[in-house]
């Protein structure tokens, strides 16, 4: 269970990216952010993973308070998060699976790792994540040599050796084609689904939101301005959660 209790985030340079954000997640559901360029998501996001420090509300998560934990607890807290990136952020030169071992890191610390061995405990579970996003044949390949959809699979797989107790994912398809960001999607919510863990996913295209999260939670300006299942996300909801500022001589019609 994920409970964030009025959040706000103002930068150092004075701009307030979030404001009195409230909601829970259960465990198991896959929830998306959607809102404008801007609207704060990634702030959420990072506040989530305690990358950013909110300046006010509480973040918890299960029976841990996320907001108030030093940079150990955050370390051992990010072992458990699956995060997923628009960019994948695999180590392009170095073959697949061992991109994805690199999601064991957290269980495997110490001269072992600095070696780059891991047991066959490991493997066995990263070669089962690759296999979960049919990429098992490519895992002797460089990362380098796939494709953008192919490198979000592995990032996907990755994650899952995490055994992750929460995915986050900030703008997973962005930078791939509708064809390829529906798979991909596909993908990540099946997986998440399997192993039921809690996944927060933001998310620009609306019909892929609607398509594979349980939730909704659109954001406008640092605030919530929707949250509910995809069915009652109508247009007028959408207007309020992408509306543009408008300047005050249209806003009074003239
Ligand atoms: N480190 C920072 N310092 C000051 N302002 C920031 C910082 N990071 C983000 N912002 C501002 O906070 C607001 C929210 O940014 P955020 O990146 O969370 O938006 P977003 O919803 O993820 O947008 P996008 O869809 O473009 O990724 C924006 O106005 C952004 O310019
Ligand atoms: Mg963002």
């Amino acid at each position: 269970m994920l409970d964030i209790r009025d959040l706000a985030m103002v930068y150092a340079n004075g701009h307030r990216a979030l404001n009195s954000v409230s909601f829970r997640i259960e465990q198991g559901e896959i929830v998306a952010i959607i809102g404008r360029s801007g609207a704060g998501k990634s702030t959420l996001l990072r506040c989530i993973n305690g990358l950013e420090r909110p300046s006010a509300g509480t973040i918890r998560f299960g029976d841990q308070q996320i907001t108030g934990m030093d940079d150990r607890q955050l370390e051992r807290l990010r072992s458990r998060i699956g995060f997923i990136w628009q960019e994948y952020n695999l180590i392009e030169r170095l073959p697949v699976l061992t991109n994805v071992l690199t999601g064991r890191l957290g269980y495997n610390r110490g001269f072992k790792s600095f070696l780059g061995y891991f047991d066959r405990q490991h493997r066995e579970i990263a070669l089962r994540n690759l296999e979960r996003v049919n990429l098992l044949s490519h895992a002797v390949q460089r990362a380098d040599r796939l494709s953008g959809g192919e490198k979000q699979r592995v990032a996907i797989a990755r994650a899952m050796s995490q055994e992750p107790h929460m995915l986050l994912a900030d703008e997973p398809v962005a930078s791939l084609d509708p064809e390829l960001a529906w798979q991909v999607m596909s993908d990540l919510a099946r997986v998440a689904r399997e192993d039921q863990v809690l996944t927060v996913i933001s998310i620009h295209q609306v019909e892929l939101a609607k398509a594979f999260a349980d939730r909704i939670i659109g954001i406008a300006r640092g605030e919530v301005v929707f949250d509910g299942p995809p069915a009652q996300l109508d247009q007028a909801t959408l207007d309020r959660v992408y509306r543009f500022d408008k300047p005050a001589a249209v806003a009074v019609g003239v």
